[in-house]
């Protein structure tokens, strides 16, 4: 195979706890991840020569948004040079060509999903035959929400996000997310999680989000989505507030923002709900769109 292409989902946290920052200047998570068919694609295609080059086509509406790096700093990069490095295969080279549609720096880990998406490509043009667990422990060293986007569905994350087990978890739910013009570093709104909650206890799933999980029952979930990041990033950003209210108002039921932020989630009932979400959270000038979301959906996979 000379070349390959990668579909990748974003992520959502349902809930997100965390504690106080760790020795190594991480957090302990407890969190539950689900994977949305909100997706990126990552072209991969094999080179004669040692060269990693990364291309990015933009689809998303952020004008206020961060540039993507497309140099050896770019996660994607990053990824395949260690696979690379691992396999002692330091002449291998190719070609990355991202097609994104996930928000960059929304809280959904678009890059982090490129890196997945690149790790699995270049497994296969590269005909490096590393199992799913073998790519897993490597993306662990890439970024703590790696692992997950290989892994797909709905899942627990440990650890600093990277332990990942999978949830019971039935039926389908509706999402619309919600997001702006403009991005949120996450190692800045951990840092103001650091100001505002220096003491803050080791994190817990709360069980009643797991029962609402396992019941396939969206008004339970609703109820019990929550964030630990959610003060930070208000903080930073203070017209997320307002906007998690007018979510609640539209009859949503729940609105939570996506991990690190700035991206709003809004979980609806059915399709029809959440179209009548989107038209209602579209009249305000302060986002950038609007976007319908199924999940869970399957992790990084070759199409
Ligand atoms: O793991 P990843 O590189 O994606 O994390 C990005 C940044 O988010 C880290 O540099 C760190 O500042 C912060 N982070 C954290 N605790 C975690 C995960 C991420 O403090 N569990």
């Amino acid at each position: 195979m000379n070349s390959a292409t990668v579909r990748v989902p974003a992520k959502i946290n349902l809930a997100l706890g965390v504690g106080a920052r760790r020795d190594d200047g991480f957090h302990p998570l407890a969190t539950v991840y689900q994977a949305i068919d909100l997706c990126d694609e990552v072209h991969v295609s094999a080179r004669d020569d040692d060269q990693i080059t990364v291309t990015v086509a933009r689809e998303i509406d952020q004008p206020e948004g961060p540039q993507i790096p497309l140099d050896g700093t770019n996660l994607a990069v990053r990824a395949v040079a260690l696979l690379r490095e691992r396999m002692g295969r330091p002449d291998l080279g190719l070609d990355l060509a991202i097609r994104k549609v996930i928000p960059v720096a929304g809280g959904m880990a678009g890059g982090s999903a490129d890196a997945a998406g690149a790790l699995v490509g270049a497994n296969a043009v590269w005909s490096a035959g590393w199992t799913r667990d073998e790519l897993t422990e490597l993306a662990a060293e890439i970024g703590s929400d790696v692992p997950f986007l290989l892994h797909g569905g709905t899942a627990m994350g440990a650890g600093r996000g990277e332990v990942i087990s999978p949830v019971l978890a039935r039926g389908t739910f509706h999402w619309v997310c919600v997001t702006m013009p403009y991005g949120l570093s996450t190692a800045e709104v951990f840092a103001e999680f650091d100001r505002l909650r220096p003491d803050a206890p080791e994190p817990k799933v709360p069980a009643e989000l797991l029962q609402a999980l396992a019941a396939g029952d969206p008004v339970a979930l609703g109820q019990a989505l929550s964030n630990d990041l959610t003060e930070a990033a208000v903080s930073i950003r203070h017209g997320l507030r307002s906007l998690q209210h007018y979510g609640h108002t539209l009859g949503a039921l729940g609105a939570v923002i996506s991990g690190s932020g700035p991206t709003m989630l809004l979980l609806a009932e059915s399709h029809e709900h959440a179209l009548d979400l989107m038209a209602g959270m579209a009249a305000l000038d302060t986002i950038a769109d609007v976007l319908h979301a199924i999940g869970p959906v399957q992790g990084a996979h070759l199409v």
